[in-house]
């Protein structure tokens, strides 16, 4: 057995294991790391959710195997969600699964469908597991701009004429970990038409739908008509319930795609616990007010992280929606790559954030920074890297001071 698996040697170690490392480390030696890495929300579950939870686990009805596309109520309110939401109707017996997270979902759902060679449009920079889901499934990832717009069109155009075989399926994200770009329904409209015409499969992943700021409500890709017929899509109670260790998430949308991702769970999973699925159907009904909180949190944080940053010498783009800011890394350091900055930011500025080569090729001139400390603590952050970059900064000054009097 010394040659690595077939498996593992698709699956490289995570990136961000090494500033981890660094990060635990640091700890140990007694740093006060200012944690903005991993997209873990801090914020607690609303406690109504909570009590709902603790009510249903007393009945030892609920302690027995559940059901693996989840309880009928559930997939009813996600249903109801889709139709307040969006004004998407669903069937929820035969257009909705509850996953164990939308993670669990997108894997599943890439073993699903995916044969040996096949490719997935996938874009890069982007969340680990577009690609790697596919990865794991035997597939083969031809990548495309993260940005919305005539370039990614044209990316897929010239994978059709040029991928052998042609694509099976694109993946779509938005509003988009890492980069915080955000889709709307005309360039969703323009993906399904050039899905339906050339056949393949469209895969977005709306685990933000709730996360946005300033402009209007992200779209779902259902809302363009017609769109059911190659489309599926993924959303979370993680980040918008703040409900990340309970692992609830769904896949909505095209009859067939779903059964498919029901028949492969069946073999593999009983469902959550049906207390987590009775709690989380409380969650979808009644939770608009903790939506609403949840999003000021990040709102603020921010408008905190923009500000503090912007004014030690790192600035920061402002995201309009997810839980994260891409930001470009600050002149000097850009040329070290991302992950080399990142650690130099754990050792010297006790900040924890992502590289964004974690995420793609393409992501390697970006760190993500998320808004998972409170706002004192990224002011902290911000104070911290000021002072790290104060050298640099005065030696850039010194040096135009110096060509300008010469
Ligand atoms: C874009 C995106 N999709 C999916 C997920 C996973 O969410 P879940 O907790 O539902 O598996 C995340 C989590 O960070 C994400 O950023």
């Amino acid at each position: 057995m010394s040659e690595e698996f077939h498996k593992i040697r698709r699956l490289p170690p995570y990136v961000f294991e090494e500033v981890n490392r660094l990060k635990a480390a640091a700890r140990a030696r007694g740093a006060d790391i200012v944690d903005l890495g991993m997209g873990n929300p801090d914020l607690p579950t609303p406690s109504f959710v909570v009590d709902k939870l603790c009510e249903a686990a007393r009945d030892p009805r609920a302690h027995r195997y559940s059901a693996s596309k989840g309880i009928a109520g559930l997939r009813r309110a996600q249903a109801g969600y889709y139709e307040r939401r969006f004004g998407v109707k669903l069937d929820p017996n035969r257009q909705v699964v509850a996953t164990l997270g939308s993670k669990e979902g997108f894997a599943n759902m890439a073993q699903a469908i995916t044969a040996p060679g096949d490719v997935i449009l996938c874009p890069n920079p982007t969340y680990p597991i577009h690609a790697f889901g596919f990865l794991m499934a035997g597939g083969t990832i031809r990548s495309i701009p993260a940005e919305p717009g005539d370039e990614l069109l044209a990316a897929v155009d010239r994978a059709v004429r040029h991928s052998i075989p042609k694509p099976l399926a694109i993946v779509l994200n938005y509003p988009s970990n890492p980069t915080a770009y955000v889709a709307g329904l005309d360039f969703y409209a323009e993906v399904v038409a050039l899905a339906k015409k050339h056949e393949i499969i469209v895969l977005s992943d709306l685990a933000y739908a709730e996360i946005f700021f300033d402009d209007a409500p992200p779209p779902s890709i259902l809302q363009v008509p017609g769109a059911i017929d190659v489309a599926v899509e993924f959303t979370s109670m993680s980040k918008t319930f703040s409900m990340p260790g309970w692992r609830i998430g769904f896949a909505v949308g095209n009859e067939r795609l779903i059964a498919a991702l029901a028949r492969v769970k069946s073999y593999l999973d009983y469902g959550a616990f049906t207390p987590i699925q009775v709690a989380a159907t409380a969650a979808l009904n009644g939770g608009d007010n903790a939506i609403g909180e949840v999003r000021s949190i990040y709102r603020k944080r921010r408008d905190v992280l923009v500000e503090s940053f912007g004014r030690a010498g790192f600035p920061v783009p402002a995201p309009s929606s997810t839980m994260f800011a891409w930001a470009p890394i600050p002149e000097p350091y850009r040329r070290l790559g991302s992950l080399e900055f990142s650690k130099l930011l754990v050792e010297k500025a006790d900040v924890a954030v992502a590289p964004g080569i974690g995420f793609g090729e393409y992501g390697d001139e970006f760190v993500r920074i998320a808004l998972v400390e409170n706002e004192h603590r990224i002011r902290q952050a911000a104070r911290n890297i000021k002072r790290f970059l104060a050298p640099a900064q005065e030696a850039r000054q010194n040096v135009v001071t110096f060509s300008r009097s010469a």
